[in-house]
């Protein structure tokens, strides 16, 4: 029998550890998928304090000692509670004991030595790699996520017996991870780097870049997103460097996991539910006007909005358009933190319209379980979006999405106009073009015919990680096959 692939993932973010976004999501369910069809995965994470607490059965593997600005640094290997993944996990206090955002001090801020704490990480996976760490577990494949994890690539490649190839997945391509030039010096590399061939970027210290000029493989989380990142109008000013990588530039679409976002077993939620027995939604729905405080009316839409408040949610557009919902009667429950202007706005918002709209400003998991089982729609506007895991599970929920037609909402999401549709999808980045949609919605939940049948159609998709982790898996065989293509360097 073959051995299985070896994978270390490479992340600094793990649902239900550490997370402030999609990313912790999949860097918890797409490794055990993995491993579920055979192959032998672990991760490599950063020891913030959630994350050591949460390690059961840690052991040293190796002391590491003085490095990248920390005195004391050690490996460990344990499990995640409640993970039957092994997890190394990278104990530097001086880097990593800190409460609260893995990339932000309490004042908002990046944490100043934010080059450090994630180089760190990227080059513990290279001496995994390297066999060095723990000569004992030698992955084949090295996974690296964002900017956090992306420096592993070029650790690797400056290691040329290394036999691992690197898959570097981009999950958003706004965020750079850029330092200071002159910082260049405490990531010990080779001086040829310093160039725009390599790390340079317009002056700066670019992760990102070093992720995409230096994995064997690039992915990215949607097949969408991975063409619009190769044009200006998407690319963050990186759109030349992944049209460099051409054809080693791949989108697979991101799963859902079905042992947490599943309304037939969800814990959260008022009531379960599943295609079959519908009763359960409508319970959970009102039970969500009632812990809202918004209106009973069982003919009224429920659009929600689970999000992190920023420009790229175009949630600007939501505010625009809520007069025109209004309107409509539609009632507006929205849970989301970040841009405190934002975040002002929907609560004058709320202030303004008690019993038609709820603003929940702060990060809630059950909360959020609840909102997306209890709404009839889910809106997902954003300007750009890499995959988007809300509306997948808005879909699963049998809560309609009404996206904008870009990136993984794209792919997800087909409008109820054409065959088999599933959800409401616009066009322009316009509060118009939103109002529009969500009217079409109204109009369709007045025929239940029809919106049951779209949410039928809806919690039908098939949406777990099985595929993905076939497609990373399908990828990882072929990129050892042909080692040799890596650029860079
Ligand atoms: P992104 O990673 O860009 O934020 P995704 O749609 O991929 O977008 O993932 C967002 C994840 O974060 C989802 O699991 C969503 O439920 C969760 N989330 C976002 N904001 C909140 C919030 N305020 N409270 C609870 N969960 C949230
Ligand atoms: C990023 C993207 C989001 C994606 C998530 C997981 O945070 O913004 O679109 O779903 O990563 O891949």
């Amino acid at each position: 029998m073959a051995t299985p692939t070896r994978v270390l993932h490479v992340a600094a973010e793990v649902f239900p550890v550490v997370k402030t976004g999609g990313l912790a999501d999949v860097v918890a369910a797409l490794p055990v998928a993995q491993a579920q069809q055979g192959a032998d995965t672990r991760l490599l994470l950063p020891g913030y304090p959630a994350v050591l607490e949460s390690l059961d059965g840690a052991r040293g593997i190796i002391d590491i000692g003085a490095c990248f600005g920390a005195l004391r640094v050690r490996l460990l290997l344990g499990r995640l509670s409640g993970s039957r993944l092994p997890a190394y996990v990278i104990e530097a206090p001086y880097l990593y004991r800190r409460e609260g955002s893995p990339y932000q001090g309490p004042d908002g801020e990046e944490w100043p030595d934010n080059l450090q704490r994630f180089a760190l990480l990227g080059w513990v996976a290279a001496h995994l790699a390297a066999g060095d760490a723990d000569p004992a577990w030698v992955p084949d494949i090295v996974h690296a996520h964002d900017w956090h994890a992306a420096m592993a690539c070029p650790y690797v490649a400056e290691h040329p017996p290394t036999p691992a190839a690197t898959v570097f997945t981009v999950h958003n391509l706004a965020y750079q991870g850029l330092f200071p030039m002159h910082d260049w010096a405490l990531l010990g590399l080779a001086s040829r780097l310093l160039a725009p061939s390599g790390l340079e970027y317009h002056g700066q210290l670019s992760f990102m870049k070093a992720g995409l000029k230096f994995a064997d493989r690039i992915t990215t989380v949607s097949p969408t997103y991975a063409r619009e990142i190769a044009t200006p109008e998407f690319g963050c000013g990186l759109d030349g460097v992944i049209r460099g990588r051409g054809a080693q530039v791949l989108g697979i679409l991101n799963g859902i996991d079905d042992a947490v976002w599943n309304p037939a077993t969800d814990d959260a939620i008022a009531e379960r539910y599943d295609a079959e027995r519908w009763q359960g939604k409508l319970a959970c729905r009102r039970a969500l006007q009632q812990e809202l405080g918004l209106d009973q009316d069982d003919g009224a839409l429920i659009l929600t909005v689970v999000s992190r408040l920023t420009a790229q949610k175009g949630l600007d557009l939501v505010l625009g358009a809520l007069p025109d919902l209004l309107a409509q009667g539609v009632q507006l429950a929205v849970q989301g933190t970040g841009d405190p202007a934002l975040e002002a706005a929907f609560a004058i918002a709320q202030r303004s319209h008690p019993g038609r709209v709820q603003v929940c400003i702060g990060y809630d998991e059950a909360r959020a379980h609840r909102l997306i089982a209890g709404a009839d729609a889910i809106a997902v506007p954003s300007r750009f979006e890499p995959c988007g895991l809300t509306q997948m599970y808005g879909l699963r929920y049998g809560t309609l999405p009404v996206v904008r037609r870009v990136g993984g909402l794209a792919d997800t999401v087909t409008d109820v106009r054409q065959p088999g549709g599933t959800g409401f999808v616009f066009d322009e980045a316009t509060p118009a073009a939103l109002a529009a949609c969500v009217a079409r919605a109204v109009a369709t939940k007045r025929d239940p015919a029809a919106w049951h049948a779209a949410m039928a159609r809806a919690m039908a998709q098939p949406l777990s990680w099985g595929g993905p982790a076939r497609e990373y898996l399908a990828l990882y065989e072929e990129v050892r096959a042909g080692r040799g293509g890596r650029a860079g360097g």
